[in-house]
């Protein structure tokens, strides 16, 4: 982990206070950081109907998407909780380099994607 990935963590850390989580009380936060330097930032976002809320890391790599990123153009993902299984899949789908999280004992935790899930579901054989 570089000193650049410890940043992206604070960052995720401090954009985790803006998550919209009413239900869970559980506040996420998300940032990823492209291979030119550009950062994009997500929380969690809940809804009355539960199973509509979408995660931190999505909502950050939607942000990312939604101004022109690719698959392959994320050098990393930073994001305060150790990332739910759909997540993941989504890490693997943008070829995310490594993860950057913070396990719930704490520990800050580097791995990635496929380490994070392996012999993952492919559309195209
Ligand atoms: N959550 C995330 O934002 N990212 C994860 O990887 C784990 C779970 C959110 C979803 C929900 O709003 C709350 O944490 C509790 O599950």
């Amino acid at each position: 982990m570089t000193d650049a990935d410890r940043e992206l963590l604070e960052r995720a850390d401090a954009v985790a206070k803006r998550a919209y989580a009413p239900y869970s009380e559980f506040f996420v936060g998300a940032a990823v950081r492209t291979r030119d330097g550009r950062v994009f930032e997500g929380v969690n976002v809940e809804n009355a109907a539960y199973p509509l809320g979408i995660c931190a890391e999505k909502a950050a790599l939607a942000k990312a998407v939604s101004e022109g990123v690719r698959p392959g153009e994320v050098e990393v993902l930073a994001v305060t909780a150790s990332p739910c299984g759909g997540c993941r899949q989504w890490f693997h789908e943008f070829g995310i380099e490594r993860i950057v999280y913070r396990r719930a004992d704490g520990n800050i935790a580097v791995a990635t994607a496929a380490q994070l899930l392996p012999d993952t579901f492919e559309l195209a054989p």
